[in-house]
């Protein structure tokens, strides 16, 4: 590149970062859009790279990338100053059924029941929350809500017209069945009222704006996933699962639920993966186990420590053979079920709490799938929008 390093163009750095791609996009973040706010100056260049998400997985390489290839193509000499700011795109074009201000909404659903879909979607909004995502919760299990137990969130909703206020709990914006019965009420209606409760939810509720709309989906492959694909354009599904056989085969027809609904799959998340002893012991093991645990000679080889309860890598496997992202696993943890029991399972994402690094990941996974989604052109074409 020639000039001297004061006579630097803001075109003169939007030309040395060509070709420096969005590692998951596979795009490049000029062409993206994604290089803001260019400054030069007397022996230095700032810039701004403004990601598709707050939890993207690939910062610090994106970070990496932009420094070399300004290094290599404008010299060494300069000093670069690089920001990294982050705006959750949605998908760019409005389709029918779109909640306005809503960026994203995400279905989080399962073939078979109990497989921890709930714990999974509640995990997935604070945890993009905590990359500082603005982001709601809704819960679409009808029959057996189970979000507000495990936030820890009760009250009614007021209204306003005939709209709904959601309920907002540790920052997120919350709707659900349960904030609509007295306790211990069971839910009886037939498929059409159904339909008109799912709508409503999406429609009729106040959500503002959000980076992303979490939706617990009820197990199995009924009712509910067809009205919300048939309500709205979905970004797309997770399919929460279990390693055992039998969780594959259900998550496998949930998989094959979502393509005949025209839904992306966004991926597939393994829960219950192993049962992690060293993490149990450290809480729990005496004081000669302790020291024994630290010198690293507790377990006969490295890995040891994982018990993998329901077999073996078999979501991934899965996921791989269905051309679905995997996105995690996440090990079984007393302290994740105790949480969501307690209605805290927010703070399964404070430092210390072993399911955390797991779970970020997992949220990381979804949320550059999320990216990638948007940016694939030209869209599925969509299901009849009932409204
Ligand atoms: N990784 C985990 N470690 C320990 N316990 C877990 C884990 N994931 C889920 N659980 C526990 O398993 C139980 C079932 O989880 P959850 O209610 O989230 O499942 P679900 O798929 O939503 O169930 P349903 O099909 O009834 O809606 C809960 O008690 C939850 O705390
Ligand atoms: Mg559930």
């Amino acid at each position: 590149m020639s000039g001297t390093p004061t006579s630097l163009s803001e075109r003169d750095v939007l030309t040395a970062l060509k070709g420096v791609k969005d590692p998951d996009l596979n795009r490049d973040l000029v062409d993206l859009g994604m290089i803001k706010d260019v400054l030069t100056g007397p022996g230095y260049v700032a810039l701004t790279v403004n990601l598709t998400t707050p939890a993207c997985p690939m910062k610090a390489q994106i970070e990496r990338d932009v420094r070399t290839a300004l290094e290599s193509r404008l010299g060494t000499q300069l000093r670069y100053d690089i920001k990294l700011t982050a705006e959750v795109r949605g998908k760019g074009i409005k389709e029918k059924g779109d909640i306005p201000g809503v960026k994203n909404v995400i279905a989080v659903g399962s073939g078979k029941g109990g497989v921890g879909k709930s714990t999974m979607a509640a995990s997935i909004a604070f945890g993009l929350q905590s990359f500082g995502a603005k982001v709601g919760l809704l819960d679409a299990d009808i029959y057996g809500p189970s979000i507000p137990h495990l936030v820890g969130a009760a009250g009614r909703p007021t209204t306003l017209g005939n709209r709904l206020e959601p309920i907002v709990a540790s920052g997120l914006k919350l709707m659900s069945m349960g904030f609509l019965l007295e306790p211990d009420r069971a839910v009886v209606m037939r498929g059409p009222m159904l339909h008109g409760i799912i709508g409503q939810f999406l429609h009729q509720v106040e959500w503002g704006e959000l980076d992303y709309l979490v939706i617990d989906l009820p197990p199995g492959t009924g009712d509910v996933p067809l009205t919300l694909a048939q309500s709205l354009p979905l970004t797309g599904a997770v399919v929460v699962c279990t390693p055992q056989e039998v969780a594959l085969l259900d998550a496998a027809r949930a998989i094959t639920m979502f393509q005949q609904l025209k839904v992306p799959l966004l991926g597939m998340v393994e829960n219950m993966s192993f049962f992690d002893v060293s993490a149990y012991l450290r809480e729990n093991a005496g004081p000669e186990a302790q020291s024994l645990l630290k010198s690293g000679s507790f377990f006969a080889y490295p890995g040891a420590e994982r018990v993998y309860l329901f077999g073996k890598g078999g979501a991934r496997r899965k996921a791989e053979n269905l051309g679905v992202p995997f996105l995690g696993e996440v090990p079984l943890n007393i302290l994740l079920r105790e949480r969501g029991d307690e209605g805290r399972l927010g703070q399964v994402f404070q430092a210390d709490n072993p399911s955390r690094p797991y779970l970020l990941k997992v949220v990381e996974q979804l949320a550059a799938q999320i990216s990638i989604q948007n940016i694939k052109m030209p869209k599925m074409p969509k299901l009849e929008i009932l409204q």
